[in-house]
């Protein structure tokens, strides 16, 4: 499963081929795209899938009687450096890019490595205009660290300026990568009107004993296992698969988490509002993004309570303030489906001294509110470029989501639920 898992990271390096590698392998399965502005004539049972942005994505099958949502909503996005449109700039040694942080990375990492760009160029065509994925794949672009000799205090602590230290030197002549972009759209370089470009480390991942090491396994670890479950369920009640952009600038995007995009997907597949209010009562969301495991070299950074480690199965997040959804009734639900399903179940708070992170979860339950649970996979190094997690623990999640998709909720009244 782990060489699966790596290979998916390796044709996600935006969110916008993660939301077309996601689509491709559901129309394999059978699902169909939708539009959200044509009129839709779902068939009972069947698969089908909707993106918007292109970089958003959520797949259902069509409802065939009762039954609540069973909605796993991961996120596709990473954290990574934007190029700015016009992206060349002269230096004292050669072309660097013109780049911005797109989300909270740590910069160490990114530097002195092969990096290549990504994402989706806007290009002109008779009528309008037409997005097309692209990818450069070689190397193109290294951010060069300042040698030792330098700065003797380069091991004592650092801080990185985004528009000095992290501008990456650019392998290419000048004038030369609008016109690259513009090739590998298939489009003249006049014709290429915009684009979202960004950069992503050409390493591959690696599986090492224990372990795997790969780029962005926050989130697409998650993404990836949801995926693997989704396809092989047998679902007893509506199963729903949301791959979300933007989670790691906040979510507010018209296609983020904290969009319009599942509720109106939801509702939409609703005869009328009475039946979309039923089916929520006896909805399920699973939250699904990386969990930080207890460092090796640093066990006082988590709760001695709750710490989690790789390869020991699926964790669910608690916070007090509900930056992650999990509560009793919503993290009962799911430990009784692990249980069930054989999966080991970690539970992870912060230290009550440490904010920690957030996630989509109480995002999305803002618009779409149902009982919810914010899980994940234990990681290392979580908004490196370069992260390390469990090689047990993909199949532990896939298991557990299998098992999910496979439930039916019912609300006999509030705070009493039967799964089937
Ligand atoms: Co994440």
């Amino acid at each position: 499963m782990n060489q699966a898992l790596l290979d998916f990271i390796s044709r996600c390096p935006t969110a916008y081929h993660t939301a077309a590698q996601v689509a491709a392998r559901l129309e394999a399965a059978g699902f169909a795209p939708l539009q959200e502005g044509e009129k839709w004539d779902l068939t009972p049972g069947k698969g089908y899938y909707v993106t918007r942005n292109g970089s958003s994505l959520i797949a259902f099958r069509a409802p065939e009687g009762e039954g609540g949502f069973m909605i796993a909503a991961a996120h596709g996005d990473s954290p990574s450096f934007k190029v700015k449109e016009n992206p060349e700039l002269p230096g004292d040694n050669g072309l660097r890019l013109s780049v911005e942080k797109y989300g909270g990375m740590l910069c160490a990492p990114w530097l002195d490595r092969p990096l290549s760009l990504a994402g989706r160029a806007v290009v002109r065509t008779g009528t309008g205009v037409e997005s097309r994925l692209i990818d450069f794949y070689q190397p193109v672009a290294l951010i060069p660290n300042v040698a030792i000799h330098m700065n003797r205090k380069a091991n004592e602590g650092m801080s990185y300026d985004a528009a000095v230290d992290m501008l990456p030197l650019y392998g290419g002549q000048p004038g030369t990568l609008r016109a690259r972009a513009a090739a590998l759209a298939g489009v003249e370089e006049p014709d290429l009107l915009a684009w979202d470009l960004y950069l992503y480390p050409t390493a591959p991942g690696t599986v090492w004993g224990e372990y795997v090491s790969a780029p962005r396994l926050d989130d697409l670890q998650c993404v990836f296992a949801a995926l693997t479950a989704f396809l092989q369920a047998k679902p007893r009640a509506v199963p729903v698969l949301a791959v979300f952009d933007n989670e790691e600038v906040g979510s507010r995007t018209k296609q983020g988490a904290a969009s319009t995009l599942l509720s109106d997907l939801l509702r939409r597949i609703c005869g009328g509002e009475e039946e979309y209010r039923r089916r929520l009562a006896d909805s399920l969301m699973l939250s699904c993004d990386n969990a930080h495991a207890v460092h090796p070299n640093h066990p006082e950074y988590a709760d001695k309570n709750h710490t989690v480690r790789m390869n020991g199965g699926v964790v669910i997040k608690y916070n007090a303030n509900q930056h992650y959804t999990s509560d009793g009734v919503s993290a009962a639900l799911f430990r009784l489906i692990c249980r069930e399903a054989g999966v080991p179940v970690q539970l992870y708070a912060n230290r009550a001294d440490m904010p920690g992170g957030s996630t989509l979860g109480n995002i999305a339950d803002a618009t779409v509110s149902v009982n919810t649970v914010d899980i994940g996979l234990a990681q290392l190094a979580m908004h490196s470029c370069y992260e390390t997690a469990g090689a047990a623990d993909t199949a532990y999640m896939a298991a557990a989501l299998t098992a999910f998709f496979g439930k039916r909720l019912q609300a006999e009244r509030d705070g009493r639920y039967t799964l089937l």
